[in-house]
């Protein structure tokens, strides 16, 4: 057992920054619903991110663009009944930051309200400072997210590899720095050059969370049902799968249907 494990009962911001201070990785790992979220917290993450993945996952639209704010909160208050030791974070999802601070910070009131959150996560860099700003300076703690940020993909028109240019990785590492000094407890650096997010966690304090970014940062974290293999669809590079749950589940459902036709289900044993 881990000396973070053994100290803290509920994982803070801090229990995370000093995870990245004594060089322990941080685990991190989607849910979106009461059942799984109970498992995923049980099994020790540190992290357990409501994300707008959840659009994709839950909802299955083609990005997380549609996903609206109460949908997010149905999510977030499922996931916190559940969870006894994680820290939780809910991401902002599409057009309920961008507009000005203060929308911001009312979408994050609701969250942290009507959910019982314990942080936020918003996608861009010095493009949503004011809104960043405004909501940690109403108390509640904000995780920043760079390189690919899924719910502009109608700008980036690829999810591909972000800031292999040099001009780009400039721009990625000082947002990096300005979240830091705005005050974010962490940030997330998804599908960026391995070299790059290395050197934006030796750059920084507060702990960096990678998807897609290679080993050398301070933590990892992945969509829950792509590494438990529910869809063997989505086949990034950076994936691995942890189960093939889609095989599973299947094979259960499948058996299940002729034991049903066959009239094998019920047996003596199950039925009063
Ligand atoms: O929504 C999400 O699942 C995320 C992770 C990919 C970091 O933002």
């Amino acid at each position: 057992m881990s000396s973070v494990k053994k100290n803290y009962s509920r994982i803070t911001t801090n229990s995370l920054l000093e995870m990245k201070a004594q060089g322990e990785k941080i685990a991190m790992l989607t849910a979106y619903d009461f059942t799984l979220a109970g498992l995923v917290d049980q099994a020790g993450v540190e992290v357990i991110l409501v994300g707008d993945s959840a659009s994709n996952v839950m909802a299955g639209h083609e990005t997380t663009v549609p996903i609206t704010l109460d949908q997010m909160i149905y999510h977030a208050g499922a996931v916190v009944r559940a969870a006894k030791r994680a820290l939780i974070l809910v991401d902002l999802p599409f057009g309920t930051y961008q507009s000005d601070s203060k929308e911001a910070l009312r979408s994050s009131i609701r969250i942290m309200k009507e959910a019982g959150a314990h942080a936020v996560k918003l996608e861009g860099g010095h493009e949503i400072k004011d809104s960043i700003e405004r909501i940690i300076q109403a108390g509640i703690p904000v995780m920043g997210h760079l390189g690919l940020t899924p719910q502009s993909i109608y700008k980036f028109g690829t999810y591909t590899v972000r800031a292999r240019e040099e001009a780009e990785a400039q721009k990625l590492l000082e947002d990096a720095k300005l979240l830091e000094q705005l005050g974010c407890f962490a940030i997330v650096l998804e599908k960026i050059p391995a070299q790059l997010a290395q050197k934006v966690a030796q750059e920084l304090k507060i702990p960096v969370i990678g998807i897609g970014a290679g080993a050398q940062v301070d933590g990892q974290v992945l969509v829950l049902h792509d590494m438990l293999g529910m869809n063997q669809e989505f086949s990034p590079r950076f994936l691995r799968r942890y189960a093939d749950l889609d095989q599973v589940i299947s094979t259960a459902v499948s058996d299940y249907t002729s034991d049903v036709k066959s009239g094998n289900f019920p047996n003596e044993q199950e039925q009063y």
